[in-house]
């Protein structure tokens, strides 16, 4: 399928949505919500691909945010309008599959929301984060307050949405805002090494575990245990748990080692680099 503002390739398991955009910046405009919307949908159904990764086209940036030129002039109804149409950071959020962000150049203001929407975020050293929309008098409207204010903690959510400062790769990291830190232009094959390393294990698992998270944040610790118990049972129960947890217990007594192939055990690789 050819898109206009993005790209995507399939591989290895992997799909990856490029922001296509580079002249400006990868900025989130109707057209490129519309197509990722449609792209995570197609991905999220698509058997052959366990995980999806988010990046930028060029080398200036992820995004640098909402289409200011599309933003400027619209009325509160048009652009509530807009927002509920194409909800782009909630169709990220929801995606079934784990999601990872890759992070080079400029993220701002939507191009965070973006990547606070995916499970996990690579940036390599030329990142540069920021929540600038204060700088415009206008405040983040794609999860910025919240889900910020949840990973990092409500003290650096407001200093990076109260002041509209950027903070570099190395700070994003230290405050949690990122996940993994690497050399300037590595950060897409760390995010594709990151995902060979997920996509290995059973779907039914990644979704359950995915599905438990997500549920500790949107709910009190209570509801989410019972959750937790819950989705336990559904993986015990399922194919992928029964054959796993037998295949650890054959290995204990001293039978061959699981099927290579199977979705329940290590391919190989290294797990030193993290
Ligand atoms: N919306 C629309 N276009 C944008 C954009 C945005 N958010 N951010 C950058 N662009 C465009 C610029 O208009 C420019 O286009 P042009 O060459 O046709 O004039 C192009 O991208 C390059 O940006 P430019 O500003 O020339 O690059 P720079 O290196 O001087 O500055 C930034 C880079 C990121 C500091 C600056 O572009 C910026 O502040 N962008 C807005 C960021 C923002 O406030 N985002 C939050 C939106 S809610």
């Amino acid at each position: 399928m050819s898109y206009e503002t993005i790209q995507v390739e399939r591989n290895a398991g992997v799909g990856t949505i490029f922001l296509d955009r580079p002249a400006k910046l990868n900025a989130l405009n109707g057209t490129l919500c519309l197509e990722i919307i449609d792209a995570v949908d197609l991905l999220s159904r698509a058997d052959e691909i366990k995980v999806l990764i988010f990046a930028g086209s060029g080398e200036r940036a992820f995004s640098a945010g909402a289409d200011l030129r599309e933003l400027a002039g619209r009325t509160a109804m048009e652009q509530r309008e807009e927002m509920l149409g194409r909800r782009i950071y909630d169709v990220v959020w929801k995606c079934p599959k784990p999601t990872i962000a890759a992070v080079r150049g400029y993220c701002l203001g939507g191009g965070v929301e973006v990547a606070l929407s995916c499970d996990l975020r690579v940036a390599d050293r030329s990142a540069q984060f920021g929540q600038p929309e204060i700088r415009l008098g206008i405040i983040p409207g794609g999860g910025g307050t919240q889900r910020l204010t949840r990973l990092v903690g409500s003290g650096q959510a407001m200093r990076l949405s109260l002041t509209g400062d950027m903070v570099d790769a190395e700070e994003a990291y230290r405050i949690g805002l990122v996940d993994f830190l690497v050399d300037e232009g590595r950060c897409l094959e760390k995010a594709r090494d990151v995902a060979g390393r997920i996509g290995r294990w059973s779907s039914n698992s990644l979704r359950l575990v995915k599905e438990s998270i997500r549920t500790a944040l949107e709910n009190s610790l209570s509801v989410g245990l019972e959750k937790e118990r819950e989705l336990f049972l559904t993986a015990l129960v399922s194919e992928d748990g029964r054959e796993g947890v037998r295949a650890f217990n054959r290995v204990q007594d001293g039978a061959s080692p699981p099927n290579r192939n199977s979705t329940h055990g290590p391919e190989g690789g290294s797990d030193t680099d993290d």
